[in-house]
């Protein structure tokens, strides 16, 4: 079982490697954006696919860090720290089944799910 996880900002970049990619391996992730797609989907070839696992981290946040700092730094234009984002966290991404004697997807399931905090 081969995983090819992308990290690339594109997703025209990331859908044209994961068509590469069909019949090649078991499943081709996108990394990077953060934000999660709804596109998974298993291609003729039996490869899974999805643009975007998504971003496991602070739920309330801008990409895992505090909202204000990176408000104030895009409002500003000045450069500050960005300190972590605290609060329930949110863990995205996907659970994929594997034909293991043939290498192709068979299943795959998007996950998005805010873990509360004990
Ligand atoms: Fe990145």
């Amino acid at each position: 079982m081969l995983v090819v996880d992308f990290h690339a900002e594109a997703t025209s970049e990331k859908i044209a490697m994961g068509r590469a990619l069909d019949g090649k391996v078991s499943f081709v992730v996108g990394t990077h954006t953060h934000v999660q797609t709804a596109d998974e989907t298993i291609f003729d070839g039996g490869t899974a696919y999805l643009t975007d696992a998504g971003m496991c981290g602070p739920d309330v946040s801008v990409l895992g860090r505090q909202v204000d700092s990176v408000v104030w730094k895009f409002r500003t234009g000045l450069p500050t720290r960005f300190p972590i984002a605290g609060g329930a966290v949110r863990l995205c991404g996907a659970i994929v089944d594997v034909d293991e004697e043939s290498g192709r997807a068979v299943a795959i399931k998007r996950f998005n799910r805010l873990l509360e905090e004990s």
